[in-house]
């Protein structure tokens, strides 16, 4: 990873797994790390366990609970006090086939946390992107998505698994999401002429806390004999975040089998990912639940 040195990049749930290993080594290489965490002190054990392994590190805690879109406002208005450009945003807190419950604003979950919350997040950090990029290079989005976007299916007549919802369901649907809302901020940047360059990652299968919504036990030995440790699951992110080959719209994955584990390479998405009519309409249906309208004018 070439040198971050004078960029600012947040990542959300910073304090767990994939976001704590990512941030761990961006701020290694000399980024100023904003750890963007629901809970403050869970960020703020997560900031000295980075700076004890990587000292001199910058590393700030910034509060967000992607359940609730005031959140999300006071942390883009903090952030934004705090720092007029951000250079890199990892959109990678997310929960896994939770059983159903809504967010604070009515949403289903997953879907709330991992996609309506991280579009909400991006839109109102915008600014902040666009003034990073005019600087130099593009600034980056990076999404993580996952294998599960493979099952997805965006339910338009059913959005929040309010008739029928499926744990796993509702997590491919959430994924897919991230997928298609990556390939459309890209094209709405492009077509803007915004120096801004949104790419989607996943990690294959790493043994983090992803998996605590099925008890302590049951996880474990899967776990222990199948998934591969979180610094190899926080590559794929680390490479699409940083490498100087990663194009808009690139999705980035474990280059193993199955794309399970393995060093990062390039890798393809499905169909329905690509699906540009489903991402405009996901866009605006996204737009309309959150109340956040991206500002595209160049
Ligand atoms: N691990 C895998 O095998 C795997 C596979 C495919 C995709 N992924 C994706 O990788 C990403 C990172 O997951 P992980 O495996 O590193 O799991 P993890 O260790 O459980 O980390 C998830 C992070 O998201 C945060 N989070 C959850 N709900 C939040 C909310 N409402 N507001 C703010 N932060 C919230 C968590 O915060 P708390 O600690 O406070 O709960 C935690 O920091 C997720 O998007 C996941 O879907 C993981």
């Amino acid at each position: 990873m070439a040198a971050q040195a004078g960029r600012v990049a947040v990542v959300t749930g910073a304090n767990s797994g994939i976001g704590l290993v990512a941030a761990r080594e961006l701020a290694r290489k000399g980024a100023r790390v904003v750890l963007a965490v629901r809970a403050a002190a869970r960020g703020e054990e997560a900031a000295a366990a980075i700076r004890q392994e990587a000292p001199g590190a910058q590393v700030e805690v910034l509060p967000l609970d992607l359940t609730r879109l005031a959140s999300v406002r006071e942390a883009a208005a903090a952030l934004a006090a705090r720092h007029p450009r951000v250079h890199l945003l990892v959109n990678n807190a997310g929960v896994m086939a939770v059983p159903r419950s809504t967010t604070a604003d009515g949403f289903e979950l997953q879907l709330g946390t991992n996609h309506l919350g991280h579009f909400a997040l991006t839109g109102l950090l915008l600014p902040l992107l666009v003034a990073a990029g005019r600087d130099g290079a593009p600034a980056r989005v990076v999404s993580v998505s996952s294998n599960a976007h493979k099952f997805g299916r965006i339910r338009f007549d059913d959005l929040m698994g309010e008739r029928r919802y499926t744990r796993w369901g509702a997590y491919g649907q959430s994924k897919l999401a991230n997928l298609l809302f990556t390939l459309e901020l890209e094209r709405r940047a492009r077509a803007a002429g915004l120096p801004l360059l949104a790419a989607a990652c996943h990690p294959g299968y790493a043994a983090t806390n992803l998996t605590r919504a099925f008890g302590t036990w049951l996880p474990s030995l899967p776990n222990r004999l199948l998934a591969q440790p979180a610094h190899m699951g926080a590559l794929p992110t680390l490479y699409a975040a940083t490498a100087p080959d990663v194009q808009g719209g690139d999705y980035v994955g474990p280059g193993g089998f199955l794309e399970q584990r393995g060093y990062p390479k390039k890798v393809g998405t499905t169909a329905a990912a690509r699906d540009a009519e489903v991402a405009r309409r996901l866009w605006e249906v996204s737009e309309d639940l959150t109340g956040v309208r991206y500002a595209f004018a160049s």
